[in-house]
């Protein structure tokens, strides 16, 4: 099977590798022939080329692998490999979270597949497990860590007690991060995994513009000590439950007990639960971010393309979000406390321990509140 890569950069190079050297011998079938590059220092091998079109006109090349990131020109590019009858494998959340309609769409029409599980948890066997789960019955909820880059500025801030951004350069030089890491930093990249896990768990279509986001931008030595007092530990969540009209979905940093298995993820390791009914909780650990881990679930895509393993696209749905059922208690850690009076259940110097309310009612406040070094977490104990 003749595949067309589009980007050589983490990703993408991780993927030449294990296709190029992997002795399994239906691995060998699959077959890199060109490779789509951005700059002339990268025209590193003989199948590189600068030009999309020589990939996207060739008649032999069956299936497109998108490791490129961004939206465009990535979309343009999926969406014409989809029109002229070649699957699409792709590894950027942001490009196929923003256009998965469109792009699913043109897959149904032209009677190809789209396949994502490296988008969302590097490595790990999500997407492809959600598909089993439903095979049996439907998927309830999910919620986990779905960041490798804050994942590891954590888990490093615990060990060393030092502030958040000495540990973010870290994070980047190990190539955790995305080139832009205001995307992992700041949970949108935790949103763009939402959106793509409820429609791969729930079958609908989510803007992840309606995903309300908190990151950790502002997270504090001081809130890790406090949540640890407390036996807990802070990670950033991604989280989503299906109702029967609408879903409920939300990204932001949690407490949640020290001795669940979450608090215990280190370094850039994601740890993704799903829950339905007779499977019950099921959660996957893996290597969230990094070249071989992504690449790994890139190639895994192209294996089931080439075995024609590809589940059938039910119909997709457009359901809203809605945030303002489900009830938490919060901590809040704020310069201004005063404004947090009426909703404190308990109130320690700059620390307020919220009354239970909806994510909705916080994110408000948060809004409100005009603290810029406001730092919140959902607490899940
Ligand atoms: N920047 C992402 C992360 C890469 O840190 O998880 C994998 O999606």
């Amino acid at each position: 099977m003749k595949i067309g890569l589009l980007g050589h950069g983490v990703v993408g190079g991780g993927v030449t590798e294990i296709t190029d050297s992997c002795k399994v011998r239906k691995v060998r079938r699959l077959e890199v022939t060109k490779i789509l590059v951005k700059d002339e220092w990268e025209l590193t091998d003989p199948r590189c080329t600068q030009n999309a079109e020589e990939i996207l006109n060739d008649p032999e090349i069956e299936v497109i692998a998108e490791c490129m990131g961004g939206i465009e020109p990535a979309h343009t590019f999926a969406a014409r490999a989809l029109e002229s009858g070649k699957h699409v494998v792709t590894s950027n959340k942001k490009m196929f979270a923003t256009c998965a309609a469109e792009l699913l769409g043109l897959a149904k029409e032209n009677g190809v597949s789209v396949r994502y599980e490296a988008a969302v948890g590097g490595g790990i066997p999500w997407m492809s497990n959600l598909e089993r789960t439903e095979r049996l019955e439907p998927v309830t909820s999910f919620r986990g860590i779905f960041n490798g880059t804050t994942n590891y500025i954590i888990s490093r801030m615990e060990e060393t007690g030092a502030p958040f951004a000495e540990h973010l350069a870290e994070a980047q030089s190990l190539g955790y991060a995305e080139r832009n890491p205001v995307d992992d930093i700041d949970g949108h990249d935790v949103r763009y995994k939402t959106a793509l896990t409820a429609l791969k768990a729930f079958h609908t279509i989510v803007n992840p513009d309606e995903i309300p986001v908190m990151g950790i931008r502002t997270i504090s030595p001081g809130d890790l000590a406090w949540a640890k007092e407390h036996q807990m530990a802070v990670r950033l969540f991604g989280y989503g439950k299906a109702g029967k009209d609408a879903v409920t979905l939300w990204v932001m940093p949690v407490m949640i007990s020290a001795k669940e298995v979450f608090a215990n993820i280190q370094s850039n390791f994601n740890a993704i639960e799903s829950e339905s009914k007779t499977l019950g909780k099921a959660v996957f650990v893996g290597q969230g971010a990094g070249a071989l881990p992504t690449a790994h679930a890139v190639v895994q895509d192209l294996l089931d393309i080439y075995e024609e393993k590809d589940p059938r696209v039910g119909e997709l749905v457009n359901l809203p979000v809605v945030n303002s059922e489900e009830k938490w208690q919060f901590y809040i850690r704020t310069a201004v406390p005063a404004f947090f009076a009426e909703i404190a259940a308990e109130q320690e110097g700059n620390v307020v321990f919220t009354r239970e309310l909806s994510i909705q009612e916080m994110f408000e406040l948060l809004k409100e509140c005009g603290d810029e070094s406001v730092f919140a977490a959902v607490v899940m104990k």
